[in-house]
């Protein structure tokens, strides 16, 4: 395919249709110049690939497919090259299944626990989502499939989502909704992305020029096509003015194309901007057509096997009181509660795979020959305890050694398309485990759960292992964990509050009349409750292992640098346990001196390492000029302010093993003018400043303050004075002190 020449070719109408789909799936087709129609479909951890019967929210069939942890469990992880490797075998499939883009991966920002779709996102901090955003992507693309990540920009709840306005001051934006996009993009050249159906600031996304052109493409250096979530394209003249490329779905609306043929022919829509968007969108399809291996097979089985192991790597051992977990074949084990039989895997909506297999851990445990017992304790679909259920359950725990119980979330209580009201699990879930606890201190909770639940009954587990929706190998890898065949490696990629009213968007969650203010700022997940030193259930990075790790002898390979250098921290970790373990190192840096306010902690690194028992390794983080910086709205862009950084490295956010201090000089100016209105504080926080009225001020402090004979207590009324006359304006001093109008223009005239 020969885009330029495509182009050439095309007629107004042609180019004007050419922008809005084919079909629910697929573009449009151009048979007269050779150019075919493609599909893509969701994702993001599996194949949603659909027949005739088409929507956008999992309730037709689709193909059989393997359904992978979703992003909640995966990012849990911290495993860039599991999310590569996923990425690698989704890409696999598409070409065995001729999808030449899947829709993910989703990188929206967890920033209340209430949202629907938390299943499908990431995290909570932006530099984990970016990084595991950018794997996948890469992942994916080097098998010539597109990626589409989405949902751009600040589409945090399902609230209203088609309708409602995100309102974010610049600062957070950047630093917090638009950082792992960011990342992502220029670590991973993603070919498309999706715009979100919410105005962001009263404008929709599908229409918001500023965030589609000026920061995707011209700050960021996007070369993909933008396009919208489906149902979320308005005024196609506007947004292809915007940057918005392709409509979808696609159907047939000659209205629009007549519109858009006319706001060309009348000048009001450059036909360089529509050739550019139907410019992107060949490429995209010739990207696709150059890469196509229609040798690809789908081999649903060694997916499972993929899957299963996927699901181990994001486990996260949340607690372990008296090692009793692993459990030993030995063992009278129950296995409790209806999750056990039939586990909650994936979530509702547009994601929902067709899933190729899904083993339950009573099944695969009784399959492996493991002396496991069941009772199913509570309905799923239901929330009222059932006494007789509870009854047989307690009596079944009473029997065992250990009593496993499986629970978390159901199908009915998150999903895509409404968000939770609390974090509480069913009732009807939390009676058994006090109801098993209460008879067997032995007692073990396993949870599937798509986003953050409230643990009344945590004291009284003796373990807890969040397994999150584990896609469709969850129960069998449940049994690998429990019984120690897995060792635990997952880390929180969320806080887990002890209770909703703790986290910071409860006052603003999900808004009123679809207007949502982010007013907790950047202040979300640990950035806010290690800020408050508030104590939580268990915190941003927390995990457990069956073995244990000691950190030792950071090393920095710069005492200071400018923000145009990197630098490199080291350290070293070893597994001092008896088994094969995995550590994720993260890496936190704090800015010590701040003119913002500003995060205690901030991950800006992470590596996951294996280490056999007694081995040592050595750990690498290089630094950039992103890791020090804020986002500074005066000059729209990140800025480091020049002083002393600590380093903290840690196995979790609250649990930091080593530190060390850095100087980082900041090479940028932050422009500033002054005004009468001007304090004396931020006056003579400038060099020239101090030159013009230091004079005044000490004369006046001094005056002010006045001499009694004591020099201690002069000393002190001085400082006092001083410290006051900090946040007075030069005009108001001005007027104490008798200065002219021309000499307060003299003086202003210098310093700016
Ligand atoms: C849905 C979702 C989006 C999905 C698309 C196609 O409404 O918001 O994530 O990819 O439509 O199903």
């Amino acid at each position: 395919m020969d885009v330029e020449h495509i182009l050439s070719q095309m007629t107004l109408e042609e180019k004007a249709a050419f922008c809005s789909g084919g079909d629910f799936w697929h573009t449009k087709a151009l048979e007269r110049l050779g150019v075919p129609s493609v599909m893509m479909c969701d994702g993001p951890h599996g194949l949603r690939k659909q027949g005739a019967e088409a929507d956008h929210l999992g309730i037709n069939d689709s193909i059989k497919a393997v359904c992978f942890p979703t992003a909640a469990a995966l990012a849990a992880s911290f495993d860039r090259s599991l999310l590569h490797t996923l990425g690698e075998v989704l890409g696999e499939e598409c070409q065995a299944e001729d999808v030449s883009m899947l829709l993910g991966p989703g990188l929206n920002i967890k920033r209340s626990p209430l949202c629907g779709r938390n299943f499908e996102y990431f995290s909570e901090d932006p530099y984990l989502a970016g990084q595991l955003a950018a794997a996948y992507v890469n992942g994916l693309q080097g098998k010539g499939i597109a990626a589409c990540p989405k949902h751009f920009a600040a589409n945090n709840q399902e609230t209203l989502r088609m309708s409602g306005s995100s309102e974010v001051d610049e600062r957070t934006l950047h630093e917090i909704y638009l950082s792992a996009f960011e990342d992502m993009v220029k670590e991973s050249a993603p070919r498309s992305m999706m715009c979100s159906y919410n105005q962001i600031n009263g404008v929709y996304a599908s229409e918001n020029r500023e965030l589609l052109t000026e920061i995707l493409r011209d700050q960021w250096g996007f070369d993909g096509f933008v396009v919208t979530d489906w149902g979320a394209g308005k005024d196609r003249v506007k947004g292809i003015a915007a940057g918005v490329d392709l409509e979808m779905p696609g159907r047939d609306n000659p209205e629009q194309v007549a519109k858009i043929v006319a706001a060309v022919q009348s000048g009001e829509l450059p036909e360089e901007q529509l050739d550019q968007t139907v410019s992107r969108i060949l490429t995209y399809i010739k990207g696709y057509m150059d890469g196509r291996r229609p040798e690809a097979q789908l081999d649903l089985e060694t997916d499972h096997i993929r899957s299963v192991h996927a699901s181990e790597e994001c486990a996260v051992l949340l607690k372990n009181a008296r090692d009793i977990l692993p459990l030993s074949k030995e063992q009278r084990v129950a296995f409790l509660g209806d999750f056990a039989r039939a586990p909650r895997y994936q979530g509702a909506g547009s994601s929902h795979i067709n899933s190729h297999k899904v083993v339950g851990a009573v099944e695969a445990a009784q399959a492996a020959g493991l002396n496991v017992t069941f009772a199913q304790g509570y309905l799923a679909q239901t929330s009222e305890p059932n006494p007789d259920l509870l009854e047989r359950a307690a009596e079944c725990a009473k029997r065992a050694d250990v009593a496993v119980i499986f629970a978390g979330l159901p199908d009915s209580y998150e999903s895509e398309g409404f968000d939770r009201t609390s974090m509480a699990m069913p009732a009807n879930q939390n009676a058994l485990i006090e109801a098993v606890a209460s008879v067997n201190p032995n007692t073990v909770v396993v949870l599937h759960n798509g986003s953050p639940v409230e643990m009344p009954w945590a004291d009284q587990a003796a373990a807890i292992l969040e397994l999150y929706l584990g896609g469709e190998g969850v129960g069998e890898a449940a049994v690998d964990l429990l019984y120690g065949t897995a060792n635990p490696s997952g880390k929180l990629a969320e806080t887990f509050p002890i209770k909703l009213e703790d986290n910071p968007s409860f006052l603003n969650f999900p808004g009123e009349d679809g207007i949502v203010e982010y007013r907790e700022g950047v202040f979300v997940g640990y950035r806010y409750y290690d800020k408050k030193k508030m104590a939580v259930r268990f915190p941003f990075g927390h995990g457990l292992s069956y073995t244990s790790f000691v950190y030792g002898d950071i090393q920095l390979d710069k005492a200071q640098l400018t923000d145009r250098e990197s630098l490199t921290v080291t350290c070293k970790v070893k597994n001092t346990g008896t088994r094969l373990g995995k550590e994720v190192i993260q890496l936190y840096v704090r800015d010590e001196q701040s003119r913002v306010n500003r995060p205690v902690r901030e991950l800006k690194g992470f590596e996951k390492v294996e280490l056999a028992p007694g081995e040592e390794k050595t750990v690498s983080f290089t630094l950039g000029k992103k890791a020090f910086a804020y986002y500074e709205p005066k000059i729209h862009d990140w800025f480091v302010e020049s002083g002393t950084f600590t380093i903290e490295i840690g196995s979790s956010s609250r649990d930091i093993r080593l530190a060390a201090q850095v100087t980082v000089e900041g090479t940028v100016t932050l422009p500033v003018h002054f005004t009468e209105f001007s304090t004396f504080g931020q006056i003579l926080a400038t060099p020239k400043g101090q030159t013009l009225i230091g004079h005044i001020f000490q004369k006046f402090s001094a005056g002010a303050a006045g001499q009694h004979g004591d020099i201690e207590a002069d000393a002190a009324g001085m400082q006092t004075m001083q410290s006051m006359m900090m946040d007075m304006t030069l005009d108001a001093v001005s007027k104490f002190i008798g200065m002219t109008d021309e000499q307060i223009s003299g003086i202003l005239a210098e310093l700016n």
